[in-house]
């Protein structure tokens, strides 16, 4: 049930060679392992059986004729999710739809599974339904194509950076230090809640005494793995992380999840623009590899859940991003004559529906958008000169928003020690990160894309809960 890539031209000619490919396999005797997608039984004496792996999202039609042994004391029990066994011989197709068929001579039942109680039934059920059953949902098309592009974008990513010689670094989930300074830590404790050690703090108020937890000291999962990162690009020149990272953000969105996975390279001697031209060839790469090696998949989406997605990808492999400062953003967002639920002005976090609008409405392309005021930014992005603005950069596509978050490091010791300051940021507990500007400080630079916001991008998911297998959201942490 495998497809194999395709490196070819036209359609015509993907058929030709797929033809062939098939038709040599004819006569072929196959073991089939699988669960039962569908049966229909036909009044010539025989079933056909729709058997998926997962491997693609077609699976094989088997036919079982009724000189099988077990044919009605068995096979015509074995319905819709049921695991089975098949032996049998290929042979050509005479039906539409598939090359194709085997033509069992043993079909064994490995598991049986009720069609009454079967929670998921032929008929389309909805996403929120499926989230609720998430260890049967991958067994849906819609989630064997979602997840098989997941791999795939996986695949992609660790052969892009493989290729050009980054070094895959494993960065702690658990930390001591708030990356990102925004406090939506979860915290890392085993203190007995019910009974907290207790110390004097300032002002006479209690604190609690993380001398007494596990590390010695308040620890929480990791936000992003970043300033470790910038550790080994300062001795390895160019990595990346690929990992998971845990907000507790309230956000109770379509695009937020509590748990995500974050790819985060790293680069020595680079300044924005290079950081900026990794990030455009990266996601090219990434979305050139889907459109080449996940075809069937991509075309199932397309047709069931955003007809949009195969044509957006195209254009963007074959275009250039669009680039331009926050300022000029901002300027265009002013004199666009939209009515915005967030009035814009200098100086405020972009929102969706102003992202949105520069991508679907103004460029429709990726939009780069750079030098952000400092005010809003995380505390070690590189200062530029005219004090007031950092050397930030956010790539916003269509329909998503922000799916990189990247800048330019502060590579100053004295400049991100006060910016520390500037951000409620205690620079005795970043000694480690000071010392990188201390000794041997180099221009770097880097960012972090979300691994769902890109998957949920690619395959047009309306929501993000349904790109990543389990997701983790405010009140809902099921399986
Ligand atoms: O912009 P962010 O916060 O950047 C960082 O964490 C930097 N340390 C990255 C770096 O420069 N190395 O997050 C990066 C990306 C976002 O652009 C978004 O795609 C994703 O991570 N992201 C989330 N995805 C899902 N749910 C959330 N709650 C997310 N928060 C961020
Ligand atoms: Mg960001």
């Amino acid at each position: 049930m495998h497809t194999d890539t395709f490196t070819g031209e036209t359609n015509a000619e993907k058929l030709k060679v797929k033809q062939a490919r098939e038709a040599e396999s004819v006569g072929k005797r196959v073991l089939l392992q699988g669960w039962v997608r569908t049966r229909r039984d036909s009044k010539g004496g025989f079933s056909f059986i729709d058997l998926s792996d997962g491997s693609s999202l077609k699976g094989v039609q088997v036919i079982a004729e009724n000189k099988l042994p077990n044919y009605e004391s068995e096979i015509l029990k074995c319905g819709i999710g049921s695991s089975v066994e098949v032996i049998g011989t290929i042979v050509a197709s005479p039906a539409k739809g598939q090359l194709t068929e085997v033509k069992a001579e043993s079909i064994k039942i490995l598991g049986y599974s009720d069609p009454d109680k079967y929670p998921l039934q032929k008929k389309e059920t909805s996403m929120e339904y499926l989230r609720t059953i998430a260890h049967l949902r991958t067994r849906t098309m819609t989630f064997g194509a979602v997840f098989r592009i997941r791999n795939e974008i996986c695949r992609s990513i660790h052969n892009f950076f493989q290729s050009r010689g980054f070094m895959y670094v494993q960065t702690p989930i658990i930390t001591s230090s708030d990356c990102e300074g925004a406090g939506q830590m979860f915290r890392v404790t085993t203190l007995d809640l019910a009974n907290i050690p207790w110390k004097e703090g300032a002002d006479n108020k209690r604190e609690i005494d993380f001398e007494q937890d596990f590390f010695g000291r308040a620890t929480s999962l990791t936000v992003s793995g970043q300033l470790e990162g910038e550790i080994f690009a300062t001795s390895f020149g160019s990595v990346y992380t690929f990992g998971p990272t845990f907000r507790a953000e309230n956000s109770n969105t379509t695009r937020h999840l509590a748990e995500f996975w974050m790819i985060e390279p790293e680069v020595a001697f680079c300044d924005l623009e290079g950081d900026m031209d990794l990030a455009e060839d990266f996601l090219k790469s990434i979305f050139q590899d889907v459109l080449a090696n996940c075809a069937d998949d991509m075309a199932f989406l397309n047709e069931k859940v955003d007809n949009t997605i195969i044509e957006t990808l195209k254009g963007i492999v074959e275009s250039n991003f669009e680039r331009l400062t926050y300022t000029e953003a901002v300027e265009i967002l002013r004199n666009s004559g939209e009515k915005f639920d967030f009035p814009v002005e200098w100086g405020i976090d972009l929102q969706t529906e102003h992202e949105r609008y520069l991508t679907e409405r103004k460029f429709k392309k990726p939009v780069i958008l750079t030098d952000y005021p400092r005010g809003i930014k995380a505390f070690y992005m590189k200062l530029n000169p005219d004090g007031k603005t950092v050397r930030a950069m956010d790539v916003l596509v269509p329909k998503i928003g922000e799916i990189i978050g990247g800048s330019q490091r502060e590579d100053d010791a004295e400049t991100l020690e006060s910016r520390m300051k500037e951000c409620g940021l205690n620079p005795d507990e970043y000694w480690w990160y000071l010392d990188l500007r201390r000794y041997g400080t180099v221009p770097h630079a880097g960012f972090g894309l979300g691994l769902e916001r890109c998957v949920q991008f690619v395959t047009g998911m309306s929501n993000i809960r349904d790109v990543i297998p389990f997701p983790r959201a405010p009140k809902s942490c099921d399986f």
